[in-house]
């Protein structure tokens, strides 16, 4: 007996599941993520193998989530089972939708960490007068984990706030207020970056491939920053595929998206690089690289070099906190992304309602949070796994093992599983030739290029 799953309803209009699939995609990962990775991995010729892993994989993988989310409108648990059963295979498949829902879990853990940072910065780059080195700031901020604990806990309330308000009333609202907004700024801060900063250099960065400094890691690297920023492997787009009207076109509209996020990226690399850039002024491009290795390129490219070039430049003030607004802006619209498959799930199974789901699930994250927070400070000295902090080993299980397997699951199931006639239903009119390449790249590409992250984490 089929179980009647309580319905979650759809977006409205047209352009609803760009908005929300582009806020969830456009992130930590983009503003922040992208251009310390292009500057780790030689700037533009990991720009142009992070444009072919979108295109050639992270597309595909984008199409088959929306399509296995829409055909059911349930939550990945269920839209995996469904789809299993429908094509006579074993309901087992659901095992995909439960390791998305423990990668978000724990992705938001730390996720939450961060972007409670990036609301503190706001405060902090609103009240710096110069006096204080960036770098001090920084670990003044990072030191007390009263302070992150602070601002992780705000940062998790304002996303339970907005999932547990529900589709319509919560995470639509939201990102139309949102989405806009964050143009707006990004438009803003590249402008200013255009009119103030060394923004030849920054173009020439990002777009004079340097091949010399290519190897499998940058394939690798390119991948797995490509998987994050498209929010793949985890469920964050199927769910949201669930709530796609039936009438929408799968394909355009993935394109869309993925061209968002991507367009996005680029624009936060020439943001921030024409005012690093500006800041190290007589140095050429690897000169500076090599200055802001030594801030470390994690972290300490937004909070430390950008930080201090605020605090240098006339109106830092004033720019300062728009940039960190903007960060935690997409932060924000991102997290509700990766709290709503597990708040779908249980809400739909009547287990609980979607209020108490949205306040158990986001009270788990916000428990394992504490963890990452105390890796700034008390914690500093503990090792996890490997010699990696509290932090970092959550980024290891969740973001490069759990969310490149449940993508490469997603790709065999789709592939290798699901009965054609029913992808073919979803996915209505399409062109035969784009259909076939696309059959191809998710049969044999996108597996295998998926399981090459994997396998690369055994060495
Ligand atoms: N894509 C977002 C970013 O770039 C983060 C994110 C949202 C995500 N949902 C996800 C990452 C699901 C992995 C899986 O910051």
């Amino acid at each position: 007996m089929e179980k009647n799953l309580k319905s979650h309803g759809t977006w409205i209009g047209k352009w609803t599941f760009v908005l929300a699939a582009t806020g969830s995609a456009v992130g930590l990962g983009n503003i922040w993520g992208f251009p310390y990775k292009a500057g780790d991995e030689g700037g533009g010729a990991f720009v142009l193998i992070y444009f072919l892993c979108i295109l050639l994989i992270g597309l595909p993988i984008m199409v088959s989530e929306i399509l296995i989310g829409r055909r059911s409108g349930t939550s990945p648990i269920n839209a995996m089972k469904i789809a299993a059963i429908d094509s006579n295979r074993s309901p087992a498949w659901q095992l995909v939708g439960w390791t998305g829902i423990i990668a978000g879990v724990l992705i938001l853990s730390f996720y939450s960490v961060i972007a409670g940072l990036c609301l503190n910065y706001i405060f902090i780059s609103a009240a710096s007068s110069g006096v204080i080195e960036a770098q001090t700031q920084f670990e003044n901020a990072t030191q007390s984990w009263q302070g992150l604990l602070f601002w992780h806990s705000v940062f998790m309330i304002l996303t339970l706030l907005v999932v547990s308000a529900g589709i319509k009333n919560g995470i639509e609202r939201m990102v139309k207020i949102l989405m806009p907004m964050l143009g707006f700024l990004l438009v803003f801060m590249v402008m200013y970056a255009m009119l103030n900063g060394a923004f030849n250099k920054a173009l020439s960065f990002l777009f004079s491939p340097d091949f010399s400094k290519v190897n499998t890691d940058t394939f690798l690297s390119a991948l797995g920053q490509a998987f994050f920023s498209l929010s793949l492997g985890m469920g964050s787009i199927m769910a949201y595929g669930a709530y796609m009207p039936k009438k929408q076109d799968i394909g355009s509209t993935s394109v869309s998206v993925a061209s968002l996020d991507t367009l996005v990226a680029i624009l936060a690399g020439l943001a921030i690089f024409p005012i690093l850039f500006s800041f190290y002024d007589g140095f050429s491009i690897d000169e500076t690289l090599v200055q802001l290795k030594e801030n470390g390129l994690g972290p300490g490219i937004v909070f430390v070099s950008l930080a201090s070039a605020f605090n240098d430049m006339q109106y830092g003030q004033f720019i300062g906190p728009i940039f960190f607004i903007l960060l935690s802006v997409a932060a924000l619209s991102s997290s509700i992304s990766i709290l709503e498959p597990g708040v779908a799930f249980l809400s739909e199974e009547r287990i609980l309602s979607r209020k108490k789901s949205a306040i158990v699930i986001s009270a788990l994250s916000w428990i394992i949070g504490i963890g990452s927070v105390l890796s700034f400070n008390l914690w500093s000295n503990v090792k996890i796994i490997g010699d990696k902090n509290f932090l970092d080993s959550m980024d290891l299980i969740a973001v490069q093992n759990l969310q490149p397997l449940g993508g490469m699951l997603i790709a065999i199931f789709i592939g290798w599983f699901m009965k054609e006639s029913l992808i073919k239903d979803e996915l209505g009119s399409i062109n035969p030739i784009v259909y076939k390449i696309w059959r191809f790249f998710i049969k044999l590409v996108a597996p295998i290029g998926v399981g090459c992250i994997l396998i690369s984490q055994l060495f």
